[in-house]
Formats: C-alpha cells, sequence, structure tokens
C-alpha cells in the first residue's frame, strides 16, 4: 500500500488537531455551562480535568494512532484481536455526529450571510430561527452546502487540504475572538457581566458541575470518537507528542474562555444581569445572540464577524470528523481519497436529512421533547462517547499497559514529563469518572435528573 500521508509539520499538526477541538462546543456551549454551573468554579474545575483527565486520553489516542499508523478500527485490532468491536464503536461516533454536525455548520452560514447581505433586523426577530429552520429548501440547502466545503477540503487531502485550511483559518479565528471580546467587554455593563463570570459560585456547584465539565471536556477535546486516533496516524515520529497535547488543550481551553469572555457579559449587559437569559441552551446563539448585535452599535458588522468565526470553527472540526470516516473507510477497503470522499458525503447526507428536517416536515418525530437532531446528540456524547473512553482506558491501562503508550511518547529521546499521572489516570482514575457519567447520562436519559 502507498506511504500514509503526514502533517507536513509539527505546527501543522498542532493547528489541525486543535481545528477539530475548537468548534460549536467551545463558543456556545462552554459559556453558557460555565454561567450555569457557578463562573469562576465552573473554569477552575473544567481547566483541572482539562490538564488531567483530557490530558491523558488525548496522549493516549494520539500515541495509538501514531504507532499504529491505521485509524480507529485497525489500530485497536492490530494490538489485540479481541478489541476490533472498540474500533467499530469509536467509528460509530463521528459516522453520528458528521451529518447533524453538518446541519448547525449550515444554521451558522445562513446567520453569517444574512448579517453580511441584509443586517440585523430580521435575524434578531423572535420567529427568525424557528422559522429557518422549519424551511425546507432553505435548511437543506445550507447544509449540502457545508457538507460541500468540508468534502472538498478533505478531499484535497492531509497536507494540501486540511493542514493548509487549519494554518489559516486558525490564526484567523484567534484574531478575530478577540478582536469581538475586547469590543464587547467596552459596551455597558459589560463589566458585570465579566464579574459574574469569573466570580465562584458555591452555591451553583455539586457533583452535577463536575459531571458537566467533564462530558463538556471530552466533546470540546474530541475525544473517543477516533478522531486523534487518526491525525495521530498522520503525525511524524520525531515530533513531540506530549509538547503538542499541551498546545491542543490550552488552544482548546483558551478559545473556550475568550468565547466566555465575549457571549457572557454581552448576554448579561442585554438581560440586565438576568442569569436565565444564559441558560437558553442552543438557542443561545441563534437567538439571543443576534438580539444582542442588534443593540450593539456596529452590530451588523461585529455580528458578521462573530458568525464568520464560528463557521472557520465548525469548519475545521467537521473536517476532522470527515478525514476520521474517510480514513476508515480507506484502510479498510482500500479506496482511494476521491472515491472515499464522494460516498462519505453521500451517506452523511442522507444520514443528516432526517435531523435537517426534524424542525419541519419531519417535526412530528420526537422523544421524550428531543428532536431528531437532539437524538443523534444524545447517542453519541452521552452513550457512545463514555462507553468508547471507558473501554479504550482499560485496554490501555490492562490489556497493552501505559508502557506501550509511554515508550511512543518517548521516540525520539523526548522525555514523557508527566509519565506518572498519566499512568494513574488511565488506569484508576478515569475509569471510574467514566462510569460516573455514563451512570449520569442514562438517568438524565430515564429523566431522573436533568444535566
Ligand atoms: N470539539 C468540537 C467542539 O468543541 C466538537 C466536535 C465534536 C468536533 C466531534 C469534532 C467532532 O465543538
Amino acid at each position: 500500500m502507498k506511504k500514509r500521508s503526514n502533517f507536513s509539520s509539527r505546527l501543522g499538526f498542532v493547528l489541525a488537531a486543535a481545528g477539530s477541538a475548537v468548534g460549536l462546543g467551545n463558543i456556545w456551549r462552554f459559556p453558557y455551562l460555565a454561567a450555569k454551573y457557578g463562573g469562576g468554579t465552573f473554569l477552575l474545575i473544567y481547566i483541572i480535568l482539562v490538564v488531567t483527565f483530557g490530558f491523558s486520553l488525548m496522549i493516549a489516542e494520539i500515541a495509538l494512532g501514531r504507532k499504529t499508523g491505521l485509524s480507529a478500527i485497525g489500530a485497536f485490532k492490530s494490538l489485540d484481536k479481541r478489541f476490533g468491536f472498540l474500533g467499530i464503536l469509536a467509528s460509530a461516533v463521528p459516522i453520528i455526529i458528521f451529518p447533524y454536525y453538518s446541519v448547525i455548520g449550515g444554521w451558522v452560514m445562513k446567520y453569517g450571510t444574512e448579517f453580511a447581505i441584509h443586517g440585523v433586523k430580521a435575524a434578531s426577530t423572535d420567529t427568525y430561527f424557528s422559522n429557518f429552520i422549519a424551511d425546507t429548501p432553505q435548511a437543506l440547502g445550507f447544509f449540502l452546502l457545508f457538507m460541500g466545503f468540508t468534502a472538498v477540503i478533505v478531499g484535497f487531502g492531509v497536507e494540501k487540504g486540511i493542514e493548509k485550511v487549519s494554518k489559516f483559518m486558525m490564526p484567523v479565528l484567534v484574531i478575530l475572538t478577540i478582536i469581538i471580546a475586547v469590543y464587547v467587554l467596552t459596551i455597558p455593563g459589560a463589566m458585570d457581566g465579566l464579574k459574574y463570570y469569573f466570580t465562584p459560585h458555591m452555591s451553583d456547584v455539586s457533583a452535577k458541575t463536575i459531571l458537566a465539565a467533564m462530558g463538556q471536556m471530552f466533546y470540546s477535546m474530541s475525544l473517543a470518537m477516533g478522531i486523534m486516533i487518526t491525525y495521530g496516524s498522520y503525525m511524524k515520529k520525531d515530533n513531540p507528542l506530549e509538547a503538542s497535547v499541551r498546545q491542543i488543550e490550552w488552544f482548546d481551553t483558551g478559545i473556550a474562555l475568550l468565547a466566555g469572555l465575549m457571549i457572557v457579559p454581552a448576554v448579561y449587559a442585554f438581560s440586565g444581569g438576568d442569569e436565565s437569559a444564559m441558560g437558553a441552551g442552543p438557542g443561545l446563539m441563534f437567538i439571543t445572540l443576534p438580539k444582542v448585535f442588534a443593540t450593539m452599535h456596529a452590530g451588523r458588522f461585529v455580528g458578521f464577524l462573530f458568525f464568520l468565526m464560528v463557521f472557520f470553527a465548525a469548519l475545521t472540526s467537521a473536517i476532522s470528523l470527515m478525514e476520521t470516516i474517510v480514513s476508515i473507510f480507506r484502510d479498510k477497503f482500500g479506496w482511494n481519497r476521491t472515491k472515499a470522499c464522494v460516498i462519505v458525503t453521500v451517506i452523511s447526507l442522507a444520514l443528516g436529512v432526517p435531523s435537517c428536517l426534524g424542525f419541519g416536515i419531519l417535526g412530528f418525530i420526537t422523544a421524550g421533547g428531543m428532536s431528531i437532531l437532539d437524538m443523534m446528540d444524545f447517542a453519541s456524547n452521552s452513550v457512545l462517547m463514555p462507553i468508547v473512553a471507558l473501554v479504550t482506558s482499560v485496554f490501555i491501562g490492562f490489556i497493552i499497559t501505559p508502557k506501550e503508550i509511554i515508550n511512543e511518547v518517548e521516540l525520539g529521546g523526548h522525555v514523557f514529563k508527566s509519565k506518572k499521572l498519566f499512568t494513574i489516570m488511565i488506569k484508576y482514575i478515569a475509569p471510574v469518572f467514566l462510569i460516573l457519567i455514563l451512570l449520569s447520562s442514562v438517568a438524565s436519559a430515564l429523566g431522573i435528573f436533568k444535566i
């Protein structure tokens, strides 16, 4: 078989992996979770989890990929035949997420173009969002467009497509985020919101805070879905693995914190300090924020920059999802890139249509108040991902043993500084945490309590 493609440089690898990690989760989900679960306390808990738990799992996945030079299914199977099923489970996650993620990507494109072409007026009305997502031709059109963009970039390959796009989009994304955050902090009332964001509210902290932070960390770092295994398989053997993971985690966390800096004070000022405004969930980005932009000076321009930034974040994440699926198919069937891209696009479009129409003509299909899109999200994030992460940590901790991963990290004479932390996390702490996450998702699905 042909030699596997590689990221050409360490920077390219780090930016592509950070591109995967930085996505919609950082921009709308993180800020509203932080506001809901105790501000400063949530931030602190989140950061501790990232640098210990998230760090260890990310090291494990990237090392698995680089060691075997394969995507998830092949990687697990080549190390132990009995664990091929784990690769299949991990691969199911991006196959489920990619279609509905592209539906949301389409919404982001719609808002960006609306702000650019018509301004903020219509977009900030109460019914704009619900009308748009129920409008079949439009919702489908933007979904197709977003997936088309992703497919073309993935079609260009690891170095010429993914790496190039990440090297351009990620720095621009950082700059846009900083500009918007600084601007937002100048609006009247923003400082109180800032205080609200950073002050620890101990009364809002409970076991649920930790579980919410953990769930968010997984999703945000793109763990437990084979993505980091695939990207690791494209990483050069002499690149420092540990230092690269540290950079990716800080990039991801930094953007999440900055997104909070722009969203929490803006919404706080807009709602006159009404804390419940932050809890609007997904509606925050598409319903509340356009209203906030409408009240701002130069709101049309700031709104446009905001959705452009979100578009870059969503696109680089979608690219990693699609690349993971493409590489699984290529490893399995030996297809060339173009063939794999075409087939994956067709399948994903078909799988995405129900999520896309679930707010319009298929709106009658719901379960416990969840739309089709919500169901996909729940199945992947709350059920499959914790299972995959749990079995992966047991696999590494007790089947192949952490030594295998440590050797991979130390290739090329790099010292693995957090070796001890890694071993303890993977063997003992991660499995316990993961069982708790899993139990809490099941409990919340059964309506015992809501995260
Ligand atoms: N990590 C991305 C985010 O924070 C989400 C994502 C999930 C990306 C799955 C790719 C795959 O939004």
